[in-house]
């Protein structure tokens, strides 16, 4: 019995070492719940150091608890709005003092106003152009030169289905989500030779807190229930299910493996077959 449990972990503890991602260090940014969440609990089970942030300090702690009794390991928390600037700058001279070093740096955003483009106001844009554009270029310019210097690192940029499918109301996600695609691709042909790797993910519908706002608001829009809300969604879904946070982590985690040393620049999308167009 004991041989077998020694077998299972040395099998285990190789698959690790393969993938490249044992003792690396990882900030994941919105991660107090949801997507972000789940990213950071696959990297932490797989052996990162893993450093999430987010507004609430509280919903933080709580993130940084259930990963514990799920993983069994611990994640840092630092606080952050990634549509102030100045927290940006400041969380990320915390984790520069409190580490030295970045390994794997995850972008996860927080969700922008969803709302027909006339009612979008000049401080909803302001604060996402902050969110999505400054906080990725302050916290990419940030750890680059490291990154340069050591010839490794991981960038990986999480955006949505409206990055290839946009969608009517969602006139900042798309415009913006798309911006950083792009910038994505651009960094990854300026580091190509650095040993950098830059890609975008595009998720479709993922079972998360905000999945359920969003079915709550279709229920009462509708008046129907809830259920009934969730199957509508999935029935324009060719799986038919949604995802989950943890499927949105695996992909990260390989795109931060060495397996994935190859790919540079891509933009992946990860939604059950819900975008059509081939390329
Ligand atoms: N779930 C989906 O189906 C889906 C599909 C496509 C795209 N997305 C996008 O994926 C991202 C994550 O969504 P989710 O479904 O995981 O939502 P969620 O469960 O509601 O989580 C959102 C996370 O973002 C954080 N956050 C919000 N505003 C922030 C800000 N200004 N600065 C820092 N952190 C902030 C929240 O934490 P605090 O409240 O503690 O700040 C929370 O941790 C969003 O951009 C969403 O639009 C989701």
């Amino acid at each position: 019995m004991g041989r077998q449990r020694d077998n299972v972990f040395i099998k285990y503890y190789s698959l690790i070492h393969m993938k490249g991602l044992a003792g690396k260090i990882a900030i994941v940014t919105a991660a107090s719940s949801g997507i972000g969440k789940g990213i950071a609990k696959v990297l932490v089970s797989e052996g990162c150091s893993v450093y999430i942030s987010s507004r609430d300090e509280n919903k933080l702690r709580k993130s940084a608890e259930d990963i514990k009794k799920e993983t069994g390991k611990d994640v840092s928390t630092i606080p952050c709005d990634l549509s102030k600037p100045d927290d940006v700058k400041l969380m990320l001279n915390e984790v520069k003092k409190k580490v030295g070093k970045v390994d794997f740096l995850i972008i996860n955003y927080g969700d922008p106003r969803v709302a027909p483009f006339l009612d979008i106001t000049d401080d909803d844009w302001d604060s996402s152009i902050n969110m999505f554009i400054k906080s990725t270029v302050y916290m990419t310019k940030s750890v680059l030169p490291d990154m340069i210097a050591r010839e490794y690192g991981r960038v990986v940029f999480i955006t949505s289905l409206t990055t290839k499918q946009p969608l009517e109301n969602f006139a900042i996600s798309a415009s913006l989500r798309a911006a950083v695609v792009s910038l994505s691709k651009v960094l990854s042909i300026e580091y190509a030779q650095k040993g950098i790797t830059f890609n975008s993910i595009s998720q479709g519908y993922i079972m998360t807190p905000r999945l359920e706002n969003i079915a709550r608001r279709n229920a009462e829009k509708s008046n129907i229930s809830v259920e009934q809300a969730y199957e509508a969604i999935k029935q324009t879904i060719p799986a038919k299910r949604f995802g989950t946070p943890e499927e949105i982590g695996n992909l990260v985690s390989f795109l931060c493996s060495s397996d994935a040393s190859y790919i540079n620049g891509t933009n992946i999308q990860i939604d059950g077959g819900f975008v059509k167009f081939p390329f």
